[in-house]
């Protein structure tokens, strides 16, 4: 730091909507310090991997990066490596064994906190940041890549014990923001010329558990459905998404909350990870099949035309061909407008990690390509409801593969291209004619 050129920072995420809205409230933070941006992770002097431990593979590339950057620090002493996120939670210490040229390893609840641990490292201590800790109110302006479109946290952490999953390790206890808070930050957003946004929770309907007061029935006041009736109508914001959906916690009220509010979007996101009771049963799930297909048939009452999605596990310990075919099964009866598959990865500090009954890495990429293949087909026939329809496209960038062409979603989240000029679009809400679709995105022209 002798030179008087402002520092550069960068920083890379990994993972999921958390992480990428961690890393904005991080960036927001930098700029605040007096940082500048810098896309290259090469030319920066501090560097932040924000990482992601969900799966073995998603663990296993943060140390790829690691060693380049080590091999950086050893010649040029004035670089700053940070790892924040859920690898940094899970791994603590040991990261500074594996990695002695680290400088800070953060957990994401002190994601917030960034400012204050780098001025313990420029102190000149090695900083380990990973104790539960409670959420600070974010004070600081997120520095967001999207100036359309933004994530807006509500709930923390996550209470459930699914047998797989090394969420509720890495990420904490649930916490929910208060109402006022999301509105208000909502009200900022809109202020800004933001017109979407999407609501964070890793069980969102597990909001406002944790916050005090219940109505004259003895319902809990502050649900995530109370939640949306609270802040639907900020003048601005045209667009309200919300992820991620329990099928353990899912009402009929909050369908009915979508369909009654103009601005919430017809797309609901319900992991149902297995499509067979025995298997949901041994990853603690709290739901049958049954149940789901119910939501569905709900949703479809009340929505016909709602998107849905979901995540799937392939080749869960024990699974059975037999009990993977009801996964298919499952698939090939909803319909599904998009499904996140992964094969099941054994991870540290959950139960079914130490199962015996592990199934082979063929098994594994057998059952993904067959899940895989389903998908495709039965999100095209899906699709085919869009055809000749006149669907809203809020308009967000340019088709990388074709300048003449703009793209953005349809309130249900499809990926929708048509010919324009982005000068003139960009940020706009078109009325789009669907008159091509495939599985997982529609081409259209503008009415
Ligand atoms: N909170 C969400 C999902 C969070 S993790 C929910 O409850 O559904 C995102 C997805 O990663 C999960 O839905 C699951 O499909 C997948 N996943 C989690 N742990 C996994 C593991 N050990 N192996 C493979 N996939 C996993
Ligand atoms: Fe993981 Fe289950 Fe929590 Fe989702 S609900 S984050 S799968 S423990
Ligand atoms: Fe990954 Fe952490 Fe999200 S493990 S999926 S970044 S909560």
């Amino acid at each position: 730091m002798t030179s008087t050129a402002p520092r550069r920072y960068h920083i890379t995420t990994f993972g999921c909507q958390m992480n990428k809205a961690d890393s904005e409230r991080m960036a927001g933070i930098l700029d605040a310090m007096g940082y500048q941006a810098e896309e290259d992770p090469y030319l920066a002097d501090l560097v932040v991997y924000n990482t992601c431990t969900i799966r073995d593979n998603a663990e296993q590339k943060v140390y790829s990066y690691l060693g380049r950057q080590a091999k950086r620090k050893q010649k040029s002493a004035d670089l700053t490596l940070v790892v924040a996120g859920c690898v940094a939670q899970q791994e603590g210490e040991k990261l500074l064994r594996r990695v002695p040229e680290l400088d800070l390893v953060m957990g994401p609840q002190h994601a917030n906190r960034l400012g204050d641990l780098l001025e313990q490292v420029q102190e000149g201590n090695q900083v380990v940041a990973t104790e539960p800790i409670y959420i600070m109110e974010d004070i600081t302006k997120p520095r967001r890549d999207s100036d359309i479109s933004a994530w807006v946290n509500v709930i923390y952490g996550c209470n459930e014990r699914c047998s797989y999953c090394v969420v509720p390790n890495v990420r904490g206890v649930e916490q929910s923001r208060t109402p006022e808070a999301i509105r208000e930050e909502m009200e900022t957003l809109a202020a800004q010329g933001y017109q979407e946004v999407t609501l964070l929770g890793q069980n969102i309907d597990a909001y406002g558990r944790d916050l005090p007061g219940s109505t004259p029935e003895g319902r809990h006041k502050h649900t995530f459905t109370d939640l949306l009736y609270y802040v639907h109508d900020v003048p601005g914001i045209e667009r309200i998404r919300f992820a991620t959906s329990h099928p353990r916690y899912f009402t009929e009220r909050l369908i009915k909350a979508c369909a009654e509010l103009p601005k919430v979007c017809e797309h609901f996101h319900i992991p149902f990870q297995s499509g067979d009771n025995e298997i949901l049963k041994a990853m603690s799930r709290g739901y049958t099949h049954e149940k789901y297909r119910r939501i569905v048939d709900k949703i479809r009452h009340y929505l016909p035309d709602a998107a849905i999605s979901a995540d799937a596990i392939v080749a869960f310990p024990g699974e059975t061909e037999e009990q993977f075919q009801n996964t298919l099964k499952l698939v090939d009866d909803v319909e599904f407008d998009q499904l996140n598959t992964a094969a099941y990865s054994p991870r540290p500090g959950t139960p079914a990690a130490n199962w015996e009954d592990q199934l082979s890495d063929e098994v594994k990429s057998d059952r993904l390509q067959r899940l895989n293949h389903l998908v495709s087909t039965s999100a095209a026939a899906r699709s085919q409801r869009y055809l000749d329809r006149v669907e809203e496209v809020l308009v967000e960038g340019q088709n990388p593969k074709d300048q003449s062409q703009v793209m953005g979603r349809t309130r249900t989240n499809r990926l929708t291209f048509f010919n324009g000029d982005i000068e003139q679009l960009y940020g706009k809400q078109v009325s789009v004619k669907i008159t091509d679709v495939r599985a997982f995105s529609l081409t259209g022209e503008k009415v």
